[in-house]
């Protein structure tokens, strides 16, 4: 069902500011539809576009629960509000979407896993742990070294660990202890490549599914996306039927992305996300209908737009700071010089690896769209991983 009644202005709330928030604000503009954000700070990258923000942090449930009292429908640029704050809004009459329950999924790496289980889906074993112990057999019965990650509120690979022995599994148990963190162990498996189905769910099941991604991860963090991913169309086709058993699975509302491994010639899941998600940033000026685009349609309960790319070959590449004195404005023209090139700037303040934009190239192959976007982020002062610059600290 639609959320708003079609006689005013629908209101889409937003919990979080970031720049998914903002790329979705972008796209609100030709179907005016009013969005409202709770940002952290007043300077997040999309409260600086946006006319109706409230600031506030996403575990303050009072002011949570007044925002979410202005809004149509609440949806989500991260997993940071609280399961049981999500349950009671629910309780209290707002519509989520996604839901409480596909939220409380989404926020944790060990539930995730449960799911894939149950659902009968592929992923790398893995196993919530409550002691250095219960790594060490993990990685006796596995094989090491292992992957430990926090069960919750890791991104872009900080959460992430390479265990290589019981000694390290200790300090590491250690460490997470004083952090309060809730871990899990999981196999590492062979990589041959990371690929993403990011897709588009309504309530009624109604689901566009963007095309396969390859995906180019260096320490944990994304830095491109080469769209359709060059792989064997039968994997493909498998990835697309996780992805969408995945978003029965869940019951999502909204975008899905699904992270996954090809490894051993075998599709595995990752990790997901219910919201835009890095791995769909091709499809803003990539692809007919962006996901932002989408995100808001499904949210609202309206028809989906096609997502067909606008050429032969899409690639996007994020664009991670090289320094904090990297003026991103210095290179600008540079970089829309070069033809079929599109640059979106997040606002937010460069620091050494921190992600503050993306470019996307369009091609008539990948080769020719990914050395156009290659050049589009030098010319911005960006990250170019392959020439072995090296990211100081990454704080995304
Ligand atoms: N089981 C595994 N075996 C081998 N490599 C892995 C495994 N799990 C994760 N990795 C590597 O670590 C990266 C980060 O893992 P993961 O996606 O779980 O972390 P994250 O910090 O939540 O990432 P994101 O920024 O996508 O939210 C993966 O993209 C992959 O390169
Ligand atoms: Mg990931």
């Amino acid at each position: 069902m639609p959320v708003a009644n079609g006689s005013r202005v629908p209101r889409v709330g937003i919990v979080g500011a970031g720049q998914l928030a903002r790329m979705t604000v972008q796209t609100a503009i030709p179907l005016a539809v009013q969005v409202r954000l709770l940002a952290a700070s007043a300077d997040d990258s999309a409260a600086q576009v946006c006319r109706h923000v409230a600031v506030a942090q996403p575990t303050d449930f009072p002011a949570l629960a007044a925002f979410a009292a202005g809004c149509d429908v609440l949806t989500f640029d991260h997993e940071l509000v609280e399961a049981r704050h999500l349950r009671d809004l629910e309780r209290a009459g707002r519509v989520l979407r996604p839901s409480a329950e596909t939220m409380a999924i989404a926020q944790n790496k060990a539930r995730q896993f449960a799911l894939w289980r149950k659902a009968g889906l592929p992923s790398p074993e893995k196993r919530a742990v409550s002691s250095a112990e219960e790594i060490v057999a993990f990685g006796d019965e596995h094989g090491w070294p292992v992957i430990v990650k926090a069960a919750q509120g890791g991104y872009d690979g900080r959460g992430v660990w390479v265990v290589p022995d019981a000694r390290a599994a200790a300090e590491l148990w250690l460490q997470a202890l004083d952090r309060g963190l809730s871990l899990l162990v999981e196999q590492r498996v062979a990589i041959e490549h990371e690929i993403a189905v990011v897709l588009a769910r309504r309530p009624g099941g109604e689901t566009v599914v963007y095309p396969v991604v390859k995906t180019v991860q260096r320490d944990g963090i994304c830095h491109e996306l080469h769209v359709p991913a060059p792989i064997d169309p039968t994997l493909a086709a498998e990835a697309e039927r996780i992805a969408r058993a995945v978003a029965e699975a869940m019951k999502v509302v909204g975008i899905l992305a699904v992270e996954m491994f090809v490894s051993e010639g075998r599709v595995l899941i990752n990790e997901i996300a219910t919201r835009p998600h890095n791995s769909g940033h091709f499809s803003l000026g990539g692809a007919l209908t962006s996901q932002f685009e989408n995100h808001l349609r499904a949210v609202l309960d309206w028809p989906l737009g096609r997502i067909d790319l606008l050429a032969p070959a899409v690639v996007t590449r994020n664009v991670l700071a090289l320094s904090a004195g990297t003026n991103l404005h210095a290179g600008i023209t540079a970089a829309l010089a070069i033809p079929g090139v599109m640059v979106h700037l997040y606002g937010k303040q460069p620091r050494p690896g921190r992600k503050v934009g993306h470019v996307t190239a369009l091609g008539d192959d990948l080769d020719d769209a990914r050395e156009r976007a290659t050049r589009a982020v030098e010319a911005l002062g960006g990250i170019i991983w392959e020439r072995g610059a090296e990211r100081e600290e990454a704080h995304p």
